[in-house]
């Protein structure tokens, strides 16, 4: 593999917010789980939960409440092309309509869930970039799938709640607009 082309795939993955209404085929989705499923984790315990919804309404009603439980922190940006719930409180979904999207879940008594989650976040949105699709990581997915609506969800797929709890969503579609590369803080410190 050429590293540079991995360095730019790095460097032009960005955050995408608006999304055109089709779904990502079956052969895309499998790739993104798969480069998830493939991350680094801890004590490789590979103990990380992919919970896949591709139904609208079930997104839609994730999207709410994902918004609901979102304390909006007024005066910061995050970005024009792609707005965020903080650029516009009155967005309504903060899973912004996304066509498909991923939970990512990790045992409770496990110190290292969430960094599991995070590393295999990563690995997907690459995934999903090198497909030409768009894709956002989410927080606060521990309150939305906590709540009833969310509960309902995974334990109709005998995910025990008492044991699992997630951490992070992904959205990915096809995404709409563009951005440009953000560029970076040098923040390398060398001896
Ligand atoms: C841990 C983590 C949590 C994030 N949570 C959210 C979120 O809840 N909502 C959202 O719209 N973006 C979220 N993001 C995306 C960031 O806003 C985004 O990565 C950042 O603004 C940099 O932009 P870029 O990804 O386009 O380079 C999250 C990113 C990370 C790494």
């Amino acid at each position: 593999m050429n590293p540079n082309e991995l360095l730019e795939l790095i460097k032009t993955r960005r955050s995408y917010r608006t999304f055109e209404d089709k779904q990502i085929n079956d052969q895309q989705l499998d790739m993104i789980l798969e480069a998830g499923l493939y991350a680094p984790n801890a004590g490789g315990r590979q103990s990380i939960l992919f919970l896949v919804t591709q139904d609208k309404q079930i997104n839609e009603q994730l999207g709410k409440i994902s918004r609901q439980v979102a304390h909006v922190v007024k005066g910061r940006y995050v970005s024009k092309e792609q707005p965020s719930i903080i650029d516009n409180p009155d967005i309504k979904s903060a899973l912004y309509g996304a066509p498909t999207v991923i939970t990512l879940l990790g045992p409770k008594d496990f110190i290292f869930s969430e960094a599991d989650c995070c590393v295999a976040c990563q690995n997907m949105m690459l995934m999903a970039h090198a497909l030409g699709l768009g894709s956002c990581m989410i927080s606060r997915a521990a309150l939305t799938m906590n709540s009833d609506f969310g509960k309902a969800l995974l334990e109709k797929k005998e995910i025990d709640t008492k044991k699992y709890r997630a951490f992070y969503h992904i959205i990915v579609g096809y995404q709409k607009g563009k951005t440009a590369i953000k560029e970076r803080k040098s923040r390398i410190y060398k001896y």
